[in-house]
């Protein structure tokens, strides 16, 4: 599965329900990346001799690019899972004061070595689920300390991990206690302060808003956006979970790599991003946990978009970082199929990243990072068997 000679860099639309498939093949892996792929006939075995791993009645495909979590926090949020089933919402918990802020709040309270150990965790663990790549947001932070902080923990996660990380600067997830009455205060402070700071230590590849009811305008966000532009920040930006914030078209409009969420888009949020070089990146697992409305991902495909997904691993609205149940939950409640999900958890994700020249297909001179499942008697079972661990195997570099 998603084999390419000449990989593609994004698949939109049609395009995505093919998947550069070869049955009985073989995939050459030297020095970190792959050498050649091809069928088994014409497959020549090495004069030094290669270890050799048998994938017969398996699936072999690039690992997983997963290009949203926030995967550097503290503690766990199940105080408000067990709220939410006794009746409140999301937005109701995050205006009495928790969520997001219930997290700063641990996060404060914690070391360095304490967030690295416990993101790493998480790292292993989704690196075990094919994982081969993986976007990491701060934004549990709120001040100019704790902003910098998550992203130490988060560089150092890049420097140690085996697969690659992207850093993300999300200083606009809430306003902090201390600036409730004055919102215009903490987007100054993010665009006078934190920005500059952030850059002049090169702790972020990318800059994030929360651009929601509730949270940040589009005014707000356009400031913070092209703030972050001028210090060499690209957007990827939240956008319509709550509602129709115009967070898509301030997204589209400031260049964004992607927008993510989009629970709530309808026509002209479409129309913004056809032909754009925006990703669409569905995150099914925060709507399954928050049991809100999902993306509308058949309708966009359907018009001609381009969609990715990814797992946005975080404590509050999505405990999870297994990609493997996001694509059964993109195919079971958003109508993908399964290749349209496989498509946009590898190309499509990788380029929500930045990382389409190594990451996202099995691609001579690309990074080996490759997922061997279990026997499978056709790639839809591997979604269809929705809990069930199919991953037999992954090789990372
Ligand atoms: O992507 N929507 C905003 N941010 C996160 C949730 C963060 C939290 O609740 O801790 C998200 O769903
Ligand atoms: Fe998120």
């Amino acid at each position: 599965m998603g084999c390419y000679a000449d990989a593609p860099v994004i698949l939109r639309g049609r395009d995505m329900a093919s998947c550069g498939y070869l049955d009985d093949a073989y995939v050459v892996i030297d020095g970190g990346v792959v050498e050649a792929f091809g069928p088994m006939s014409g497959y020549k075995m090495q004069e030094s001799g290669n270890y050799v791993i048998d994938a017969s009645e398996r699936y072999v495909m690039p690992a997983f690019c997963d290009s949203h979590t926030h995967i550097v926090y503290a503690g766990s949020r199940e105080g408000e899972y067990e709220d939410r089933i006794a009746g409140m919402s999301y937005a109701q918990i995050a205006e009495r004061g928790g969520g997001i802020l219930n997290s700063a709040d641990r996060l404060h309270a914690s070391t360095e070595n304490e967030l690295y150990r416990s993101a790493m965790r998480r790292v292993r663990e989704m690196m075990r689920g094919g994982t081969g790549a993986v976007e990491i947001k701060s934004g549990y932070g709120l001040t100019l300390e704790d902003e910098m902080k998550m992203l130490r923990v988060a560089t150092r996660i890049k420097e140690d991990a085996v697969i690659a990380v992207k850093r993300t600067f999300l200083g606009a997830h809430a306003f902090p206690r201390a600036f409730v009455s004055d919102r215009d205060g903490y987007v100054r402070l993010i665009v006078e302060e934190m920005i500059p700071a952030v850059a002049s230590e090169k702790l972020a590849d990318y800059i994030d808003v929360f651009c929601d009811e509730g949270f940040f305008t589009v005014e707000q966000t356009r400031r913070i956006l092209e703030r972050g532009l001028e210090y060499g920040l690209t957007p990827k930006i939240h956008a319509n979970e709550l509602a129709a914030s115009g967070g898509v078209q301030v997204g589209v409009e400031c260049g964004a790599l992607s927008v993510d969420h989009l629970e709530h888009v309808g026509p002209a949020e479409c129309e913004a991003l056809r032909g754009s070089g925006t990703m669409a990146t569905l995150l099914p697992g925060a709507a399954f946990f928050l049991g809100m409305e999902y993306a509308p991902a058949r309708r966009m495909i359907d018009e001609g978009l381009a969609v990715a997904l990814a797992s946005d691993y975080n404590p509050g609205s999505s405990p999870s970082g297994s990609m493997k149940f996001v694509l059964s939950l993109a195919s079971i409640k958003m109508r993908m199929t399964p290749v349209e999900a496989f498509n946009a958890a590898t190309v499509n994700g990788a380029y929500a990243m930045g990382l389409s020249d190594t990451h996202g297909t099995i691609t001579p001179g690309k990074r080996a990072n490759v997922i061997i499942t279990r026997p499978m008697p056709s790639f839809a079972y591997l979604s269809y068997q929705y809990t069930e661990d199919l991953i037999e195997r992954v090789i990372f570099n």
